[in-house]
């Protein structure tokens, strides 16, 4: 089986693309520093594939360990996911963000030069393109200046990708700029683990909804969208694996050097009240909210065109804003000790 190295594989994205990476025949192996995970993900693969998946415990930016593990594999490939990625701590600890994200995509290409692996994913964000002008937003669309530094080392890791092929080295990249992943896999064995109180939409519906959290606050509902809430593309984090397989498999074909980018989304924009009428539906649980004032930094509306991908590396999104609340809150059930069934 070709091994494909997957960088934070105990994450969120990473641990649900290493089971779309067993499903097309592949053998993942994982590095994680577990400090945004838990190696509960790794047994939670276990339960779903019925095999030990290899785990390296470490930090990408150790280039000894990083040596070592494509020294120990022949690997047919890397996707990089590992990363701080809260958008809100970045902007108090820019420094933080800036060195890991960005020293641990450079480790990882010295790496890879050194031992002549030639095939990257790269996990970025549509937070590049801010606000977009046009919508849906294109992969034409221009960047534009990060509304955070977590965003903008998305942007730069982008640039140092397309500078390293522009140089020649045998590479083959692909970033993949995600829209708003969410949901987790039908078995709940793995999903989303927020530490803390969570940023991000869907875990602090799901926490409210388990009576975790009193009430979820709605930031802003007077903005210009159909119900006045920010609209954004839901995709399920399982349609988001397929989409590393269908690029590291479209890599392999590919001769280096060689560099794209493409919009993973469902191609459908929701509001936060529609993501909480859906919950409702789904647990059949009506959610405490209240609405509060808009967050700064956030952007009105944002949803992809998702032809390129469509066409180039054949995806597209199957789950629907349905499927995906569902297997969230399912997800969130049975971390609260509780199943739906
Ligand atoms: C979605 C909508 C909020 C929480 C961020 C990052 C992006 C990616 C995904 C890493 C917004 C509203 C949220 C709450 C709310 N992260 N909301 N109450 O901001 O679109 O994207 O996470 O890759 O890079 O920018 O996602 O889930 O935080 O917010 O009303 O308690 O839900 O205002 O409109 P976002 P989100």
């Amino acid at each position: 089986m070709e091994k494909i190295l997957i960088t934070g594989g105990a994450g969120y994205i990473g641990s649900h693309t290493a089971v779309a990476l067993y499903e097309a025949g592949y053998q993942p192996i994982i590095i994680d520093d577990f400090s945004n995970s838990e190696k509960s993900a790794v047994d939670g693969l276990k339960k779903i594939t019925g095999k030990e998946t290899p785990c390296y415990e470490g930090d990408c930016n150790d280039v000894f360990l990083m040596d070592k593990i494509f020294t120990e594999n022949q690997l047919s490939g890397v996707i990089h996911f590992a990363a701080f990625k809260a958008v809100g701590e970045s902007t108090q600890l820019p420094v933080k963000y800036y060195k890991n994200n960005i020293n641990s995509l450079l480790v990882l290409l010295e790496t890879m030069e050194k031992h002549g692996v030639e095939n990257l994913v790269f996990s970025s964000s549509c937070t590049v393109y801010g606000q977009p002008d046009q919508l849906p937003v294109k992969e034409s669309t221009p960047r534009k200046d990060a509304e955070s530094p977590y965003g903008n080392t998305k942007k730069i890791c982008e640039d140092i990708l397309s500078d390293q092929v522009k140089s020649k080295a045998r590479l083959s990249a692909i970033a993949l700029r995600y829209f708003n992943p969410i949901g987790a896999h039908a078995s709940s064995h793995i999903g989303e683990l927020p530490i803390g109180v969570p940023s991000n939409l869907v875990p602090f519906v799901t926490q409210t909804g388990a009576g975790i959290r009193k009430e979820l606050t709605v930031f802003g509902n007077d903005y210009d969208t159909p119900d006045g809430t920010c609209v954004r593309d839901y995709i399920h984090v399982m349609d988001l694996a397929e989409a590393h397989v269908r690029a590291i498999t479209y890599l392999k074909d590919k001769k280096s050097p060689f560099y794209d980018w493409f919009n993973v989304g469902t191609g459908k924009g929701n509001t936060v009240l529609e993501v909480i009428e859906t919950f409702e539906k789904v647990s059949g649980k009506p959610l405490t909210y209240t609405v509060g004032p808009r967050r700064p930094g956030d952007v009105v509306k944002v949803w992809a065109d998702t032809e390129k991908i469509n066409h180039e590396l054949g995806w597209t999104a199957r789950f629907s804003l349905e499927d995906a609340l569902r297997d969230s809150w399912n997800w969130q059930l049975n971390l609260s000790g509780n199943s739906s069934s």
